[in-house]
């Protein structure tokens, strides 16, 4: 069989992605831009316009980084959501003028599984379940019976957006993850709300909890451990929960929020108890990229085809 090779364009909150990758897995070029909100959170459309700036410069420098022709792209892909509706709308046409232009097939993929996928692809795991915690996105996916199914997810905010609230109003600057793990190191638990429903868990009530604490003159050390050893605890018990229940040997932990060292030390401790091997992707493919929605478009069309241009509008959470 021929090599396919995909340029795949990301960009469903504030990070913008370009990636090319051939069909054997191989990374040919992996191209992104951030943006860093001065204050408060993502604006949606400051997202998008982002998004319109830098997808332009963006594909041709990952061209050139793959040292290809843009002839030689067999496939475009894209980020069809979930995600914020502008920046998804910017994705999409961009995707659209650029397979037009070029004439090639597009299709457009979850952004979900486009983490768990490349997390496959880098990890060698073949088949696990896995914890997807991001900024935006926190659930508990595997693929069983025929499909991608989510097993768990947050009733309300992401855990990463949990972590990034709390940093931004007690003053630890945003993004939050990184310093409140810093500062966790040496807390002592209190008691904070831990939120589980079913296979479900929440994290806004707890988020309150912690500022509530915090205001109260709570140590900022102590009430940083006690978000992160609930939060963390909850994350893991539905994550067992789908073990458990789907009978998988591997456990796979992607998105932005796994560059926390005790996330991961939770993870794998559950996972040994069970008999279950613990991967995690490089950090560079943890967070989002355009590689993933390229790999994940090439496995897609393999396995269905592209997709007809009038079937590209967006997906909406
Ligand atoms: O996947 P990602 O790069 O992009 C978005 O979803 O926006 O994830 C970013 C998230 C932020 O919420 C950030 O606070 C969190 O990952 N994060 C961390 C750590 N490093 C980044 N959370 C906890 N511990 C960390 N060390």
């Amino acid at each position: 069989v021929d090599i396919v090779i995909c340029l795949g364009i990301e960009g469903t909150a504030e990070k913008t992605g370009v990636g090319i990758v051939d069909s054997d897995g191989n990374i040919l070029a992996m191209q992104g831009c951030q943006l860093y909100p001065e204050k408060g959170g993502i604006h949606p459309r400051i997202a998008a316009e982002h998004h319109a700036e830098w997808i332009p410069k963006l594909i041709p420098k990952a061209i050139e980084e793959a040292a290809i022709n843009y002839s030689d792209l067999d496939l475009i892909s894209f980020s069809q959501g979930p995600g914020l509706g502008p920046a998804l709308r910017i994705v999409a046409t961009s995707a659209r003028s650029l397979a037009l232009s070029l004439n090639k097939p597009i299709i457009g993929v979850n952004h979900c599984i486009g983490h768990v996928e490349v997390g496959k692809l880098d990890t060698g795991a073949v088949n696990p379940v896995s914890l997807y915690v991001s900024g935006g996105n926190s659930q508990v996916i595997a693929y069983e019976s025929g499909r991608y199914r989510i097993f768990g997810e947050t009733l309300d905010i992401a855990i990463g957006n949990c972590l990034d609230q709390f940093g931004r109003e007690t003053g630890l600057g945003h993004p939050g993850g990184p310093v409140i793990e810093k500062l966790a190191k040496k807390g002592n638990y209190i008691d904070l709300p831990y939120v589980v429903k079913g296979m479900d868990f929440s994290f806004s009530g707890l988020l309150s909890a912690a500022l509530r604490q915090h205001q109260k003159g709570a140590d900022i050390e102590d009430v940083c451990f006690s978000l992160q050893e609930t939060a963390f605890a909850m994350l893991v018990e539905v994550t067992e929960r789908a073990l458990s229940h789907t009978q998988k040997d591997e456990v796979m932990l992607c998105g932005g929020v796994s560059a926390n060292s005790r996330l991961r030390e939770m993870l794998k401790t559950m996972s040994e108890e069970h008999g279950a091997k613990f991967y995690m992707p490089e950090m560079k493919l943890c967070g989002d990229n355009g590689v993933m929605i390229a790999w994940l478009g090439l496995l897609m069309c393999k396995e269905f085809g592209p997709m007809d241009l009038a079937d590209t509008g967006i997906i909406q959470r």
